[in-house]
């Protein structure tokens, strides 16, 4: 049985949909969930006018109690027996008692060149610091924020007219471009 994919969305999802649509016939993994944090993530309809199922657990109800939501995405993410994780524009912190369930089994896309720029703003924080270039990267989860194995990275320039916004729309083609190939590696590795 081929590798069992479930991507975590907060938002619009758009490099979710490229990795769905990444995973055709002969790609060697195949997405069972799309899982968002909220019922109005954008995303949720386009994961099923891409006939894959999708889903939601609301974050708000449990509070600060993060171990909580976090097992009631695990009941979710075993119900359809997820193998891999991808998070994609997932915005909640996960803490070990989510990472370490999926450890070595999870990655990530982040709007910055690490280890520059964890955490957020990374383009606005880029440009205020007058760097010449910009970019992504795809990495495996670990329990430190924005740390772990960097499986691919793509570089862009900041041009002199630059804002966060033009600046994140140059990114999210590379992101979109190198996420894709990251898992297909990945998977190959497993
Ligand atoms: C992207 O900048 C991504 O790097 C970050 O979330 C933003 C939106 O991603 N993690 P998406 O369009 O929801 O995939």
């Amino acid at each position: 049985m081929k590798p069992r994919v479930a991507v975590l969305i907060s938002g619009g999802g758009s490099n979710m949909v490229k990795l769905l649509e990444s995973m055709d016939g002969d790609h060697p993994a195949e997405p069972v969930l799309v899982l968002a944090n909220s019922a109005g993530a954008g995303g949720l309809a386009k994961a099923r006018a891409l006939g894959v199922q999708s889903d939601f657990v609301d974050h708000k109800p449990y509070g600060k109690d993060r171990e909580a939501f976090e097992d009631a995405l695990i009941a979710k993410l075993d119900a359809v027996q997820a193998d891999v994780i991808c998070l994609a524009g997932f915005m909640r912190v996960l803490t070990s008692h989510f990472i370490d369930r999926y450890d070595g089994r999870m990655l990530n896309i982040h709007p910055s060149l690490l280890p520059k720029y964890k955490g957020l703003h990374t383009h606005a924080r880029a440009i205020e610091a007058g760097d010449n270039e910009a970019g992504c990267t795809v990495h495996e989860v670990t329990a430190k924020l924005d740390d772990g194995p960097i499986l691919a990275q793509a570089r862009v320039p900041i041009l002199e007219t630059d804002s966060p916004e033009t600046l994140a729309a140059r990114v999210l083609i590379e992101e979109h471009r190198i996420y894709p190939q990251a898992l297909r590696q990945f998977i190959h590795k497993l």
